[in-house]
């Protein structure tokens, strides 16, 4: 077939996008390690499975790719598996990358590099998730439980992003095999505005009437909520420095992608907030 192998098809981008590009009638395949019994769509992809790749590849011509979770180098798991794309005429691969660079994990930039440098191939690189604000996020299961938010990043503030608007560029990039092949390989998404943690929890409470704190706790201490929820070490580490980057205003950016390419603006936090209120 010609279509698309949605990676991470059942997480919180990659299922937004399957049913968009659905709605679209493109062919979709959704890769997930325990696909459902009978869902012909459905294909069984795992990457540490390699002999999984090229079946789900099998066929399609474009490909949004998911890389490795919570790992620091995704390169020995995505490096053959981008190869087997090339040989089999993949023609875009659209790659899930991130504006939060995780200190010492260069192999996530090595990959985006690699994917940028293949013609109509293209990086999104999303601001931090408004879904980390909800459980299972440690972020979001911390607010439930306790009614706090533990942040290295004292004001430090983040353009963020709903999942569902990273999947809607990806639609439109993907929805053909070579629409907007003029657009630039590289976009940086976020949402419509810069908030800091103390900004989120006052539109949470607003809109929630739950009282929510701002607790600061160092970056080691971060590091260690990560780790208790399940993180690898390494991993939970890089993305607890993360927080000091946002603290001295690196992640303090805006962009107009998703308006540019989806043709609507991206939906702001009070409207994620008030659509999502009774899971806090
Ligand atoms: N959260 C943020 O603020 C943020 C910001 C920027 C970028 N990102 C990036 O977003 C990406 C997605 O992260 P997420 O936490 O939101 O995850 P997610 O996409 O919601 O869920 C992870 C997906 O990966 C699949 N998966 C897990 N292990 C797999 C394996 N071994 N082989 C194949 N598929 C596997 C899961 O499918 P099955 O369980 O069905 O196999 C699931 O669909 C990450 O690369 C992260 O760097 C996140």
């Amino acid at each position: 077939m010609t279509g698309v192998l949605v990676t991470g098809g059942t997480g919180k981008t990659g299922r937004v996008l399957a049913a968009l590009l659905r709605e679209r009638g493109v062919p979709v395949r959704v890769a997930s390690r325990t696909p459902p019994a009978g869902a012909p769509a459905a294909v069984r992809f795992d990457w540490n499975d390699p002999a999984t790749h090229p079946e789900a590849l099998r066929g399609t011509d474009r490909v949004y790719l998911v890389p490795p979770v919570h790992t620091t180098d995704p390169m020995p798991l995505v490096r053959p598996f981008l190869a087997e794309a090339e040989r089999l005429g993949v023609r875009r691969v659209v790659l899930l990358g991130s504006a939060l660079v995780l200190p010492g994990a260069p192999g996530a930039l090595e990959l985006a590099a690699h994917v940028r440098a293949r013609p109509g191939w293209v990086v999104l690189r999303p601001s931090g998730f408004m879904q980390n604000f909800l459980a299972p996020h440690p972020l979001g299961e911390r607010i439930r439980r306790h009614g706090d938010i533990r942040t290295a990043a004292t004001t430090g503030r983040v353009g963020w992003i709903d999942a569902g608007d990273i999947a809607a560029v990806a639609a439109a990039l993907l929805a053909t095999p070579d629409g907007h092949t003029h657009a630039p390989r590289d976009h940086l998404l976020t949402g419509p505005e810069a908030l800091s943690y103390q900004d989120a929890a006052q539109i949470i409470s607003h809109h929630t009437g739950r009282p929510i704190r701002v607790v600061p706790v160092s970056v080691a201490e971060q590091a260690d909520v990560y780790r208790a929820s399940g993180m690898p070490h390494a991993f939970a580490t890089a993305l607890a420095s993360v927080d000091a980057g946002i603290r001295t205003g690196r992640d303090d950016h805006i962009s107009t992608a998703v308006r540019d390419l989806t043709g609507r603006p991206p939906r702001t936090f009070a409207g994620f907030v008030r659509q999502h209120a009774a899971r806090w």
